[in-house]
């Protein structure tokens, strides 16, 4: 099944359409995949003010992160738990106990993986899963050579990725070496995945995931695999595509 591409005038209204599909599988027991990073800044804040304006209800919904740096704490400022907190959870009415994190601090670290895969199928699995993409084609923190059928586990995160993660820490050196991820292969098991992407510095990535071959050295190409998978990108990361991707397709 092709990607759907969804091209955006620029980032906030990629952020608009992105919350819009968000708020269209809200209901009672619904179960979301959230992903962190830039790129999700202006969802999260389209959402909060859906929840502020209109009501938007997330008493009831599941949300399950994609990932985690390895030995951070949930309460440390460059953590993922943070920035969610920080972000979004904060800001609407989400139970504590329905948000599912993977825990970087777990004695047993693979331990703390299977629990979360567990708890993704205790809950019907993902309904919409939320995806970034890094500029080496990644998606959580599956880098390159991550196998397709990857379930959640432990990774060692790219040199490249370190230093473009770099900027939230004091220093390249801060950056944890490891990180929790969603695999692939569970990622590939969500209902519907929307990816989101915005500027030049994604172009590459989004290109050879949309149009490339599919290989593990590009993993989004995976997603081409998927049958329900949307591309929100705004016009810079769309620049790359040499087939003509425009209007708005259905996003169901
Ligand atoms: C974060 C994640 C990563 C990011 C990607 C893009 O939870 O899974 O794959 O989505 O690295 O990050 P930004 O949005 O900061 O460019």
């Amino acid at each position: 099944m092709p990607i759907r591409v969804l091209i955006t005038r620029d980032y906030d209204e990629m952020s608009r359409r992105a919350a819009e599909v968000v708020s269209a599988v809200i209901r009672p027991g619904a179960v979301l995949g959230l992903a962190t990073g830039n790129t999700f800044l202006g969802c999260y804040r389209e959402l909060v003010r859906m929840h502020r304006e209109m009501g938007l209800d997330f008493s009831r919904v599941k949300t399950f992160n994609l990932d985690e740096y390895v030995g951070l704490s949930p309460a440390h400022p460059q953590s993922f738990r943070h920035f969610m907190d920080e972000n979004f959870f904060n800001h609407v009415n989400i139970g504590a106990g329905n948000i599912h994190f993977l825990d970087g601090m777990a004695d047993d670290l693979q331990h703390a993986c299977q629990k979360f895969e567990e708890a993704i199928r205790a809950a019907g699995g993902i309904d919409l899963q939320l995806l970034g993409i890094g500029t080496n084609g990644h998606i959580a923190f599956n880098e390159p050579g991550s196998p397709f059928d990857s379930r959640t586990r432990v990774v060692e995160l790219s040199e490249g990725t370190r230093r473009y993660n770099a900027r939230f820490f004091g220093s390249f050196d801060e950056v944890p070496t490891h990180a929790l991820s969603m695999g692939i292969g569970t990622i590939m098991e969500a209902k519907k995945i929307v990816l989101l992407a915005s500027g030049e510095g994604k172009a590459a990535a989004v290109a050879g995931a949309v149009e490339g071959p599919v290989t593990e050295q590009v993993p989004a190409s995976v997603l081409q695999r998927h049958p329900d998978c949307t591309f929100i990108i705004d016009e810079a990361a769309a620049s790359r595509l040499s087939r003509v991707h425009m209007g708005y397709p259905e996003l169901g």
